[in-house]
């Protein structure tokens, strides 16, 4: 009798719980807006915090490889531009680690999460920048990438994250400008040498960048559901086929050869085919095994080690600051 009573129990929970999930999905259907304290299924919320954090960590980490040509840079007016770029990238990673506070996890537990493995970035920053022409090729097809991926994340069912892109793509369509700006300074106004490290850097970068993109459809694991919650609104295949269709032009005006034989036009579909992905690689570099995995992690975890003192000194500032102010509260009442 008495385990009959707590399944009774349990059946009202689970109709509950289906009714609730039957209202998040209507209000996902008809593109309300969901924001921080509304009801939202428990799988949606570990979704969003999974792809922002790993978003968020991307964004710190993929300052490594650029960072790399700071004091390298050929110019002035080069080295600005791209140590505005370089702190663009700091600021997106503090609005998604922002956006993903939202939903009730810590940055500090999250930074701790990709440090100990639990948590990834995007694989191409663990590619090596050999050249100039690398932070070209970055601007123009990683970031180039990052727009067509992160557009339509602009209008992603939750809230924060929708508004956090915002900004985020305004500030990558001027990285994507700077990136092919100098792959335009490379490849038509420059010597045959420079012309032949920007093709040297396309065929290093081309297939890594449409890895970004993740796997192919039928290998995505979250795809369906986060399609059907509006988190995700096209699939990794469509948006992969859609930047190779807006590259490959692109590329043509360079006058750049993609290191794929297999490409061409289908005059039918009006799409550029390509060739067969290495899935082996990107299965390699997103385990770990990458050419730079290593160095990357100890970077971060260097980064988190040296800049402890600041946090722990921001934080006993802050709540000086707040006990004075709660004193002189306590003070100007008596
Ligand atoms: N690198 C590393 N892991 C990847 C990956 C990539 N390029 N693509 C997919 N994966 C992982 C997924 O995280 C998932 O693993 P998990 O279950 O352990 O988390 C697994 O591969 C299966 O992939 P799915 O397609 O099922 O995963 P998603 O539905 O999350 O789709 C995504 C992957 C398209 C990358 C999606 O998460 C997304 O749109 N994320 C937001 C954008 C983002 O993170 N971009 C990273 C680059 S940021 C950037 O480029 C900065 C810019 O300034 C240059």
């Amino acid at each position: 009798m008495y385990t009959q009573a707590l399944n009774i129990k349990d059946m009202a929970a689970a109709a509950e719980d289906s009714a609730f999930d039957a209202r998040f999905q209507s209000r996902v259907d008809a593109e309300e807006k969901i924001e921080p304290n509304d009801w939202m299924p428990d799988a949606y919320r570990r979704t969003l915090v999974r792809q922002i954090a790993q978003h968020a960590h991307s964004e710190i980490v993929g300052m490594l490889p650029e960072g790399n040509w700071i004091t390298r840079a050929p110019s002035l007016k080069r080295k600005a531009a791209l140590l505005a770029k370089v702190q663009d990238e700091g600021g997106h990673g503090a609005y998604l680690y922002a956006a993903a506070e939202t939903l009730g996890v810590s940055r500090e537990d999250l930074v701790e999460q990709l440090l100990d493995g639990k948590q990834k970035y995007s694989s191409i920053f663990n590619y090596p920048t050999l050249s100039w022409a690398d932070i070209g090729i970055i601007g123009w097809l990683v970031d180039g990438a990052a727009i067509m991926n992160q557009i339509p994340l602009c209008r992603c069912s939750y809230g924060p994250y929708a508004r956090a892109m915002i900004r985020i793509c305004k500030e990558e369509s001027f990285h994507q400008r700077q990136g092919y700006e100098i792959m335009v300074t490379l490849c038509r106004d420059g010597t045959p040498e420079q012309k032949a490290m920007a093709q040297d850097a396309l065929n290093r970068w081309w297939w890594p960048v449409l890895m970004m993109f993740g796997p192919s459809d039928k290998d995505s694991q979250h795809t369906d559901k986060s399609m059907r919650w509006k988190i995700k609104r096209f699939t990794n295949d469509d948006l992969r086929q859609k930047f190779i269709d807006a590259t490959v032009p692109q590329g043509q005006y360079l006058g750049l050869t993609f290191p794929d034989p297999a490409m061409k036009h289908n005059d039918r579909t009006g799409h550029w085919e390509h060739g067969e992905i290495d899935w082996s690689e990107f299965k390699r570099v997103v385990a770990g095994d990458g050419p730079c995995n290593r160095q990357r992690m100890k970077q971060r975890r260097d980064a988190n080690e040296n800049g402890a003192w600041v946090r722990e000194a921001a934080l006993a500032f802050a709540q000086k600051r707040r006990a004075r102010a709660e004193a002189a509260a306590r003070i100007a009442a008596e």
